[in-house]
């Protein structure tokens, strides 16, 4: 299959093709969407296998007004109504009970009874659904286990010739994907998956208890986001996370050099600068320490360090478990598979969110 690649003018050709139950990967704030028609159980399965995904892992509905999630939703609260009306378009997803006499296939909803939500802040995408008159299942645009891809070329090179198209649309903002939220439970806000979109922000609009999933909390307890189980933004190099000043990177390189291994660090610039060590392959993190240019920049880093395949660990700059930066080491854990450097250069399991 020959894999096209659209120009922002180019959104009706791109629409025809989800019209035809094809696969169309588009850009939001987030990171890139694979596209295809959420009402078609056929095209739905191939994005499933594009990805390869595991197919008990539920998709995200993309939408274009609430319209659409009242078609195929049920039980939504006034909250869940203050919460589309405040934050979309934007990097929310909500989760509600399937609509009884309306529900979209099984293979949309992993099999599961609730079923996403989310109104994508970018014209292209919101343009592209409305052209296609359906929403769109959007998970992010990469190969299953991947970093999740936040440019059109990141798409092509995971999925080159296994979809039949992508919208370019630059540079996606925000960098990770949106926080998730449950709704299906009354006077209470269980965040799934976190995101841009902090609890503090969730309590403000609402006045109502934003709790974590425990099992972002706890160890050993099964998420309820069924997405969150899996092993997820790894590059092929391994990752470890660095939590300190530069007198702590500096014995982190030490470490890796003296045993001859090739190292890729990803921090911001300020710190690279202090470094005593500055041979090493480097991608900017952030120019000072910026949550917001660090979220934006750490898939694409992750990527970036990988592609020439010669590294023998990537360094990575940790940042506060807090705000933003909740969602931010949500992804970094995972990608590092929990292993931070420390002292004696071992890693340790360090999932602990306080
Ligand atoms: O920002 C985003 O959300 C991006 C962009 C493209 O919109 N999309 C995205 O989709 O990240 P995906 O499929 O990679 O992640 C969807 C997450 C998974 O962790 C999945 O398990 C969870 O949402 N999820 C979807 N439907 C669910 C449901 N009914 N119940 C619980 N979790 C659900
Ligand atoms: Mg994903």
């Amino acid at each position: 299959m020959k894999t096209k690649c659209f120009r922002q003018e180019e959104i009706k050709k791109a629409a025809e093709l989800i019209q035809e139950g094809k696969l169309v990967a588009f850009p939001t704030e987030t990171v890139y969407g694979l596209g295809a028609d959420a009402t078609n159980p056929e095209a739905v399965k191939k994005v499933y296998q594009a990805k390869g995904r595991p197919s008990d892992n539920p998709l995200i509905v993309h939408v274009s007004s609430i319209e659409m999630v009242e078609t195929y939703a049920t039980s939504i609260s006034p909250i869940a109504y203050q919460l589309m009306t405040h934050f979309w378009p934007g990097p929310l997803t909500l989760i509600f009970p399937t609509h009884p006499e309306r529900p979209l296939s099984k293979v949309v909803t992993g099999g599961l009874d609730t079923v996403a939500f989310r109104m994508p802040d970018n014209d292209i995408t919101l343009q592209l659904i409305k052209e296609s008159a359906t929403p769109l299942v959007g998970p992010s645009a990469n190969t299953s286990g991947k970093p999740s891809p936040t440019t059109a070329q990141h798409v092509l090179h995971d999925l080159d010739g296994r979809i039949d198209g992508v919208i370019d649309g630059g540079r996606c903002q925000i960098g990770i994907e949106s926080t998730v939220v449950d709704m299906t439970q009354q006077d209470v806000i269980t965040i799934l998956r976190p995101g841009m979109i902090t609890q503090d922000q969730l309590m403000e609009q609402t006045n109502v208890p934003v709790v974590f999933d425990t099992h972002l909390v706890e160890k050993d307890v099964a998420p309820k986001a069924p997405g969150m189980k899996y092993q997820h933004y790894s590059p092929e190099t391994p990752v470890m996370m660095v939590d300190g000043g530069s007198h702590e990177w500096d014995r982190a390189i030490h470490t890796f050099h003296a045993q001859g291994k090739k190292v890729g660090l990803l921090l911001n610039k300020q710190s690279q600068k202090e470094l005593a060590e500055t041979s090493d392959r480097y991608y900017e993190l952030s120019e000072t320490r910026d949550i917001f240019q660090a979220t934006a920049h750490l898939f694409d880093g992750l990527r970036y360090l990988d592609s020439e395949g010669d590294l023998d660990i990537i360094l990575v700059e940790t940042y506060p478990e807090e705000n933003e930066g909740v969602g931010f080491m949500n992804r970094l854990k995972k990608a590092a598979n929990h292993q931070w450097f420390c002292m004696n250069g071992e890693g340790f399991d360090g999932n602990v969110l306080q």
